[in-house]
């Protein structure tokens, strides 16, 4: 056996001792090498994996007895999905600082760590400008399995009958990696049914699906205003990401002060995008341990409770358009249903972003911490509800089925990712699913007001 090969051989069997070949068989991704303790942490660059570890080991697998209306009579009438784009590159901005976070690693003194040496020697930096946060194949998948999974939820609804009689509609943001995810959803569901011979069209809508970019008031007074992250910018600047920062360059061994706030965000995007693109556990990963990796993950929550949160009241209220669309369509079905008539729109299929779907969380009131997250109370917000690396993963979706029980009883059950969610302020109704007029007497200010129009004029008219 020539010398090299014999090496490799031996550097195997004594690298990976016996206890983690059972570990590589475990689902469960606490004690899968494979997988960064840190996963779980990483916000909207995170895997929607993590968030249903149980896709882990089959990615088509569905349980539907998760749905559990309240009599055997009820029937799915409709469904409207909005859904996140699936697992994408890093955009052009990111992608400059994993560069300059790289370059400093290759230029600093060879290391004795071998991870580190990986780094230096091993590892080569193929992000690109050019990628641009184009979807990934990753994200492709990401897609294409969703489809068969909720058609195997909602096998009724989503069924090859529904899509070739055209009650099933898709609509999607323009940017490309909607676009493509759009694609991809439709593919899992035509090569599911093997239909060739037939295709299946999507309305681009940025007024619905990036009602963000239109808001005038949104725009000026959240988006383009440096002040309005204040609470975001004195947590980089606070304590807790100074101590982040310091642990990075001791495990590097640089000086304290070549690592900013932007190159400690810049490796953890590097541990998680090699992570959700590639499925490696990389040695950018090595760089955080757990307490890290959650202060991390609060800056980033901070970033998205003041950009699209409850921070500030028009970055809900932005989404009023998306609101009033989705009740429509629920009323529409329900008086075609109340007709004895089929319902024309039997799905309805929304792609956009993170974006997209948080304000509209944040309307109807999900995750609504008594507490705002602002840059001092990092300690007392562990138990918080807001975490985005639960809410929006690649590929994060909310669904609302609405059901007809027989007798007018008309039920309506939202779903995050999958998992069925109580309307918050409808939480007696956890175990059923509340009747949809409860859910619109809830909702009654909004449905009645709620204007994008006049919300997001500049100058609003008080009163
Ligand atoms: C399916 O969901 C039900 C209800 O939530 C739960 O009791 C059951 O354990 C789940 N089954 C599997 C195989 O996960
Ligand atoms: C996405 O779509 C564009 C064209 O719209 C295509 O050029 C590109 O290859 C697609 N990417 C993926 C990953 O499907
Ligand atoms: C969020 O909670 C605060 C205080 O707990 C409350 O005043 C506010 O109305 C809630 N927002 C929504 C949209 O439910």
């Amino acid at each position: 056996m020539p010398i090299s090969l014999w090496k490799i051989v031996v550097f195997h069997f004594t690298a990976i001792p016996a206890v983690s070949w059972c570990l590589l068989n475990d689902v469960n991704p606490e004690e899968n090498p494979d997988i960064p303790t840190i996963a779980k942490y990483f916000s909207t660059k995170g895997r929607y994996e993590e968030v249903n570890p149980h896709l882990i080991e089959d990615i088509l697998a569905v349980n539907t007895s998760i749905l559990q209306p309240p009599s055997a009579q009820c029937r799915e009438i409709h469904l409207t999905a909005i859904i996140r784009h699936g697992t994408r590159y890093p955009t052009t901005k990111n992608v400059k600082k994993m560069q300059k976070l790289y370059d400093l690693v290759r230029g600093s003194a060879p290391a004795k760590d071998s991870w580190l040496r990986e780094l230096q020697t091993q590892w080569t930096m193929w992000y690109t400008e050019d990628m641009d946060g184009r979807l990934v194949q990753k994200g492709v998948n990401d897609h294409r399995h969703l489809a068969v999974r909720l058609s195997k939820l909602f096998p009724s609804l989503i069924s090859e009958k529904k899509l070739r009689g055209g009650l099933i509609k898709f609509i999607t943001s323009s940017k490309h990696r909607c676009v493509n995810s759009t694609l991809s959803f439709k593919a899992g569901l035509t090569e599911l049914w093997t239909i060739r011979d037939k295709e299946f069209e999507h309305a681009v809508n940025d007024a619905l699906m990036r009602f963000f970019d239109q808001c005038t008031r949104f725009l000026e007074e959240v988006d383009n205003n440096p002040s309005a992250m204040t609470e975001l910018d004195k947590f980089r600047e606070g304590p807790e990401m100074k101590r982040v920062e310091e642990k990075i360059a001791d495990r590097l061994g640089v000086e304290y002060n070549l690592i900013t706030d932007d190159m400690a965000e810049a490796a953890f995007y590097l541990c998680a995008y090699e992570f959700a693109i590639k499925t490696v556990n990389s040695p950018w990963c090595r760089l955080f341990d757990e307490v890290d990796a959650q202060v991390m993950e609060y800056a980033n929550d901070l970033k998205q409770y003041w950009k699209r949160g409850y921070g500030y009241d028009i970055n809900s209220k932005s989404s009023c358009i998306l609101f009033h669309d989705l009740f429509s369509r629920l009323d529409k079905a329900v008086s075609e249903n109340q007709l004895g008539q089929p319902v024309t729109e039997a799905v309805t299929v929304q792609i956009g972003h993170a974006e997209t779907l948080l304000p509209l969380l944040t309307l109807l009131g999900f995750f609504n911490d008594s507490d705002a997250l602002t840059s001092t109370n990092y300690a007392t917000q562990t138990q918080r509800s807001f975490r985005t690396s639960h809410m929006l993963p690649y590929a994060a979706n909310l669904l609302f089925v609405l059901y007809d029980c027989g007798g007018g009883d008309l039920r309506l059950q939202p779903l995050l990712n999958e998992k069925p969610v109580p309307f918050p302020g409808l939480t007696d109704q956890k175990a059923s699913m509340p009747l949809y007029q409860e859910v619109k007497k809830h909702y009654n200010d909004l449905l009645q007001g709620c204007d994008f129009e006049t919300e997001c004029q500049l100058f609003k008219n008080p009163g």
